[in-house]
């Protein structure tokens, strides 16, 4: 049972991203990377909060998807890999993005895709016809960096998983249908990034590569495209900031037979924006996987499985669901912000971030009513060193406990555990909800039926 965020809050969206932007600055959830030095565009580094955050959120989605199926293998493939992978898969030609660049003053370069009309949106000068971009990082491997030790950044995290795909399904034992997820960093060398960590040159994905018998990947697909859906409201993302989004057949990429985004409505350009991607990747032959079958074409090695009931090897379809991990964790911010005003007259209104208990930073405070009195601290501290051993629980004191509940509400702790001077005698503890503020709801819970409290109000 989870807290009753959701009916304890206010709705709509967040008008302004500068309003999470400053709160992930001011409580350590994502810094500007190398700031003493002034920074570098569009990277970020995340901070003791943030990585929390990140990790919960990755932890989420390694539980939904992998850990609750019986269908899916976790993988994690190496970042810099054989060049070949990324000319097969045809990021090499065909990743590109298409690049105009003002010929008046300024020399601004865009998205032909994101400018309107034929002017520079900065200077007004004319703009140049549209040319192919290579989104991808390029390096070299060994000390003297030629053509022929070119490798690159990868820009997704799927490749990896095509390219085991024989690997992960025989050593598993595995059938048709089954899945191999990942979670890892990708990089895109972005003609516009921007809107703080939703687009950036360095990021985390999380995907899954699902592979189905040819033939049943429509079906799957609008599977996962229900499933990916319920994980984000599962997680408290409000309906009213989700939609889906088709892609134009016209607009595909070029492994995709079709491509459905779940979009969020940020609080920046035009609201609605790509949360996730769910694309059915079965544009090879028979309608099975584009990815598996360009490989089979370059490795020269059989990407199939061999099918009992057929008695044939099989290529299989390939349905693919791609998050972005630091996309998601800044949604979740985003939606679960709120600036509550508690009294008008008196300009008291309290940042809270309603955030879901499990991608919560710390799941608890433990909290001594006065500081200074040694046996509230000692209590306080032994039920700190029990709980932590199990959850991130954080421990805090001050002398005024009203404004250490809004530090708490502020990075989103969904319960404060507060030990006064009546625990000393009938061991029990009173507990603060976040979300409604209130001290009493809970009545007073025993310290040795903590543990199973928290379990009970931190399960998904
Ligand atoms: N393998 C398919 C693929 O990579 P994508 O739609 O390009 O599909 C999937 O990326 C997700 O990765 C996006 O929905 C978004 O959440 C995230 N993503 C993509 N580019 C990003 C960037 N530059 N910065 C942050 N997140 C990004």
């Amino acid at each position: 049972m989870a807290t009753t965020a959701a009916a304890e809050r206010g709705s709509g969206v967040l008008d302004d991203l500068q309003k999470v932007v400053a709160l992930c600055k001011r409580r350590g959830f994502v810094f500007a990377s190398a700031e003493i030095y002034g920074g570098f565009a569009n990277t970020y580094d995340y901070g003791p909060l943030g990585t929390l955050l990140k990790n919960n959120v990755r932890d989420a989605w390694i539980r939904a998807n992998v850990q609750l199926r019986d269908d899916v293998e976790l993988f994690d493939a190496a970042l810099i890999t054989s060049p070949r992978v990324w000319v097969a898969s045809g990021h090499v030609k065909e990743f590109n993005d298409p690049l105009v660049q003002c010929m008046g003053e300024c020399k601004s370069r865009f998205r032909a895709d994101q400018v309107e009309g034929t002017k520079c949106p900065n200077c007004g000068g004319p703009l140049s016809d549209p040319r192919p971009f290579n989104t991808m990082f390029k390096t070299h491997v060994g000390p003297v960096p030629d053509d022929e030790n070119v490798a690159y950044l990868p820009p997704e995290t799927a490749q990896g998983m095509f390219v085991n795909f024989v690997n992960v399904a025989t050593t598993m034992r595995r059938r048709l249908p089954f899945g191999i997820a990942q979670v890892r960093k990708s990089f895109r060398n972005e003609i516009t990034p921007g809107n703080f960590v939703f687009r950036t040159l360095e990021f985390e994905q999380m995907e899954v590569e699902y592979f189905v018998q040819p033939g049943t990947d429509e079906e799957w697909f609008e599977r996962w495209l229900d499933a990916r859906e319920r994980w984000y409201l599962g997680l408290g993302l409000r309906s009213e900031n989700i939609r889906r989004y088709e892609h134009p057949t016209e607009k595909l990429s070029h492994y995709s037979k079709r491509t459905v985004d779940i979009e969020y409505r940020f609080p920046f350009g035009e609201g609605w924006g790509e949360l996730e991607g769910i694309a059915n990747r079965s544009k090879g032959p028979d309608g099975t996987s584009w990815d598996l079958w360009q490989h089979e074409q370059a490795s020269g090695q059989r990407l199939m499985l061999f099918d009992e009931d057929k008695k044939e090897h099989v290529r299989p379809g390939v349905v693919e669901p791609a998050a972005g991990l630091t996309r998601a964790a800044l949604t979740f911010l985003i939606d679960a912000y709120e600036e509550q005003v508690l009294d008008a007259e008196k300009n008291d209104v309290r940042t809270v971030l309603h955030l879901h208990p499990a991608l919560a930073p710390y799941k608890a405070c433990v909290v001594p009513l006065f500081r200074n009195k040694p046996d509230l601290v000692a209590a306080a501290r032994g039920i700190y060193e029990d709980l932590r051993r199990r959850w991130m629980i954080t421990y805090d004191s001050g002398s005024n406990i009203g404004k250490l509940y809004r530090r708490q509400d502020e990075i989103g702790t969904p319960f404060c555990i507060t030990v006064d001077f009546q625990t000393l005698e009938d061991h029990k503890v009173t507990i603060r909800d976040r979300d409604s503020m209130d001290q009493s709801r809970f009545g007073r819970v025993p310290i040795a039926e903590l543990r199973g409290w928290l379990d009970a109000h931190l399960a998904i």
